[in-house]
């Protein structure tokens, strides 16, 4: 039986595409991206999952009165496609109870080691702060803005004098290994949340 996983994202998309290529190299276990969800026309990522033949859905944040209205529409759209997981690949909204209660899990990827430099640029805050070390957070979505149970987390040195692109290159390069293995995991049924702390279960003891 296959899990299926909606992946939102507003941007690039190179999380997203990490996630299709895991698919496709057999790394997702029963998981399958079954939809892309875009809120916004001009991002490329929709472009991208069309070219990898996922289905892409544009719903348009602006199309809608409240954060509530657009968050319906989000469900729906994930429910009429037997969505059982939600992964949020970069995407820039923030989800309202409407949302956050009609899925049991949902996974999202954070550029910096949480609870340091949450927010929308992690990277580039680790920089400006001075921080020796970053790195990258996946953690299951709770009512706060990057705030949730942390699945997987990873550290990325940062090197002296470095832009900030060269970093970049590392921190996504981490991020398209460790969302895909946090996506395996939940499908697998291995993450068991314990209060704020999330059990990676063994194989033979999943419930
Ligand atoms: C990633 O750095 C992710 O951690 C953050 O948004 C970025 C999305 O990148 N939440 P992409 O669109 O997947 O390339």
């Amino acid at each position: 039986m296959t899990f299926r996983v909606g992946v939102l994202a507003s941007g690039t998309g190179s999380n997203f595409v990490a996630l299709v290529e895991a698919q496709r190299r057999g790394e997702l276990g029963s998981a399958e991206v079954a939809v892309l969800v875009c809120n916004r026309p001009e991002a490329p990522v929709l472009e991208r999952a069309r070219g990898m033949g996922v289905e892409a859905v544009l719903v348009d944040h602006r199309q809608y009165g409240s954060r509530e209205g657009f968050d319906r529409a989000l469900v729906d759209c994930l429910r009429e496609r037997g969505v059982e997981l939600v992964v949020l690949a970069g995407f820039m909204r923030i989800l309202t109870p409407v949302f956050l209660s009609a899925f049991s899990q949902i996974i999202n990827v954070h550029p910096a080691l949480l609870p340091a430099f949450p927010g929308t640029d992690g990277i580039g805050d680790a920089m400006a702060y001075g921080a020796k070390v970053t790195g990258v957070t996946v953690h299951l979505v709770d009512s706060g803005v990057d705030t949730g149970p942390i699945i997987l987390q990873e550290a990325v040195e940062i090197v002296a004098g470095e832009s900030r692109d060269s970093l970049a290159v590392r921190i996504h390069g981490l991020e398209h290994r460790l969302l895909p293995r946090a996506v395996a995991l939940a499908a697998q049924g291995r993450l068991r949340v314990e209060g704020r702390h999330v059990r990676i279960l063994d194989s033979e003891e999943r419930a």
